[in-house]
Formats: structure tokens, sequence, C-alpha cells
């Protein structure tokens, strides 16, 4: 069946250029009223203009879809405020919003000022929890609400003179965890992306022929599905030149030292059984890890639980 939005009001973040126009664009297409944020920064988050949001405003009216450009600064709250007032005056609601605004500051960590690492964390980390502030009471109240934070590679994995990104966008991951788990009785379902592609973000990165490969459009059907009516919750999809894969955080199943044995000595002896990924398990909340290890523990020793 075909994922639409009719009647839905969706708000992307940074839409102006780049992945978030993609998705403004593709979102419109499905039915999607859609504000189309963008504060028009440079690459670095220095300036501002309406251009590049105006821009893509008109390419959906004349798409014959319904949208209106927004400027505000993801970062500052009271445009973000302002920005949803603006949404539900207009439509009444929201339904969706894809946190996707973003700026790069990189630099090794030696020469990295503390300044632009916090710059980093206010539009990426910050922006995304003003965003969803100023959406979760109109979501709850509704029932209804999909979220889709934007995090990366960088983050999950770790990338050279990105530890003030990576850091930002791992913590979007924290966030998601615990706001899935606060919005699963009101119908609020909360994803992130993991996109791959080739936009100003990433140009001075790769080569022409590996930068064709890398369209925004192939990413945002990742996105689409994220924030449909039957989207899952709590999960992490990476997106790339068409390539869709899960990213899952395990545990490994661990070994259980008795008091005897319980010294970083053992741990080094153990290093290997403990780090061994047979038989690890992906935990669903952090509670289920404390469950684990009193279980695990009082196996081994023999005790009964509760
Ligand atoms: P882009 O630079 O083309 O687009 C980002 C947009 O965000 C720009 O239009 C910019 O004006 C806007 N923006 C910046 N600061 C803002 C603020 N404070 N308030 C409102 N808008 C603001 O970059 P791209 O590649 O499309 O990135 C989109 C998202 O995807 C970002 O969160 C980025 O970190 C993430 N991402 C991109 C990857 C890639 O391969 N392109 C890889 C992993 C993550």
């Amino acid at each position: 069946m075909a994922i639409r939005f009719d009647d839905r009001v969706v708000i992307v973040t940074g839409s102006g250029n780049g992945l978030g126009r993609s998705h403004a664009l593709e979102f419109a297409r499905r039915g999607a009223r859609v504000v189309v944020n963008d504060l028009g920064a440079a690459r670095d988050g220095s300036g501002a203009s309406s251009d590049a949001a105006n821009a893509v405003v008109k390419q959906i009216v004349d798409e014959g879809g319904e949208a209106m450009a927004n400027g505000a600064n993801v970062a500052d709250y009271g445009q973000v405020e302002a920005m949803v007032a603006q949404a539900v005056d207009r439509w009444g609601r929201v339904d969706v919003l894809v946190n996707n605004a973003g700026i790069l500051r990189d630099k090794t960590f030696a020469k990295m000022d503390l300044a632009d690492f916090q710059l980093v964390l206010d539009v990426h980390l910050k922006g995304s929890v003003n965003c969803t502030k100023a959406v979760w009471e109109l979501m709850r109240e509704r029932q209804y609400g999909r979220i889709v934070m934007t995090s990366s590679s960088s983050g999950l994995y770790g990338n050279f003179g990105q530890t003030n990104y990576g850091a930002a966008k791992m913590a979007l991951v924290g966030f998601m965890n615990s706001l899935a788990l606060e919005g699963q009785k009101y119908g609020i379902r909360v994803n992130s992306l993991a996109p791959i592609a080739a936009t100003r973000m990433t140009q001075d990165l790769m080569t022409e022929a590996v930068l064709g490969l890398l369209e925004p459009e192939a990413v945002t059907p990742a996105v689409i599905f994220l924030a449909s009516e039957d989207a899952p919750t709590r999960q992490i999809l990476a997106a790339g030149a068409g390539v869709f894969a899960r990213v899952v955080l395990q545990e490994t199943e661990g070994v259980f030292l008795p008091q005897d044995r319980r010294d970083a000595e053992h741990i080094a002896d153990m290093w290997d059984q403990i780090s061994d990924p047979a038989g690890g398990v992906e935990l669903q909340a952090g509670g289920e890890q404390t469950m684990k290890f009193l279980q695990k523990a009082a196996a081994q020793l023999g005790l009964k639980l509760g």
C-alpha cells in the first residue's frame, strides 16, 4: 500500500538544501503540508538567508503541493516555538517532525575550540531537543506523532576530525532511546536516520564518482518509512546509495566473576570471552540490562531472584 501523508503536517528542519530538501519535496508529493524550515546558514553555521527555504516552497507549490517557509534557527527555542505556532495557526496540528538541520565545524580535537564543540552540539542536539519539545505536548494531546532524528555514522562509529559532530550525533540516539519509551503510550514513535549523501556537507570528503551514487533522493525513502503510520519505533536506519540497513546496538553475553576473582586482572584474562559477540543481545530499555546481570549472577550463585 502506498504510504501517504494526506492531512498530515510535517516539519522538516534544515530543508532548504541537501537531504532535508529532498525529504520535504517527497513528503509534499505524498500529500503532506510541509513546513520548510531553514536558517539559510553556510555549512559552518554562519550567516542566514530565507532564499533556500523559499525556493523549496516554490517548487512544492509548483508541483501542486502545500508548504510554508520558516527561517527559525533550531538552536533558539523562542524561534522554534514561533515556528510551531505558525504551523498550528495555519494547519491546526503537527504530525511529523524530522530533525535534520545541521552544520559542521571539523577539526582534530587537539585543534578544536570549545566554542566550535558547543556550536555543533547546540545545532544538532539542542536543535533537535528544542523542536521536539515544541511539538511534544501537541503530539501527546493528539495521541499521534512521528519524530525522526538525523544521526550519522560519525556518531555511531566515529570519524577522524569530528569529535563535536560525532558526540552530538550519538547523543541523538540516546535522546531517541528514552523519548521512544516515553512516547509509546501516546502513539508517538521516535526513530533515527543515519544517512550518507552527497551534499555540500560531504562535498570535500568524496570523489566525483562516489558522489554520483550518493544522491539525497536515495536516502529519503528511509525517512518516509520512519515517519509513516506503520513506522517502527526506537530504530536506527542507515541509508545511502540505495542501501538500507538497520543499526543494532548489542551487548555481549558477558561473564560473571565470583568475588575471589572479581578484579581487573581477571577481566584482562577473560577479555576474549567478555567481548565475544556470539550470544549477544539487543536490549529494549536500560532496566533490561539490570535484569540480565542479576539473572546471570543469581544463576551462577544458585540464588532465586524475587
Ligand atoms: P546541508 O548542509 O546540505 O543541509 C543542512 C541544512 O541545515 C542547510 O540548508 C542549513 O541552512 C540548515 N541549517 C543549518 N543550521 C541551521 C539552524 N541552526 N537552524 C535551521 N537550519 C539550519 O547538509 P546535509 O548533508 O543535507 O545534512 C542534513 C543532515 O544529515 C544533517 O543533520 C547532517 O549532519 C546529516 N548527515 C549528513 C550526512 C551526509 O552524508 N550528507 C551524513 C550523516 C549525517
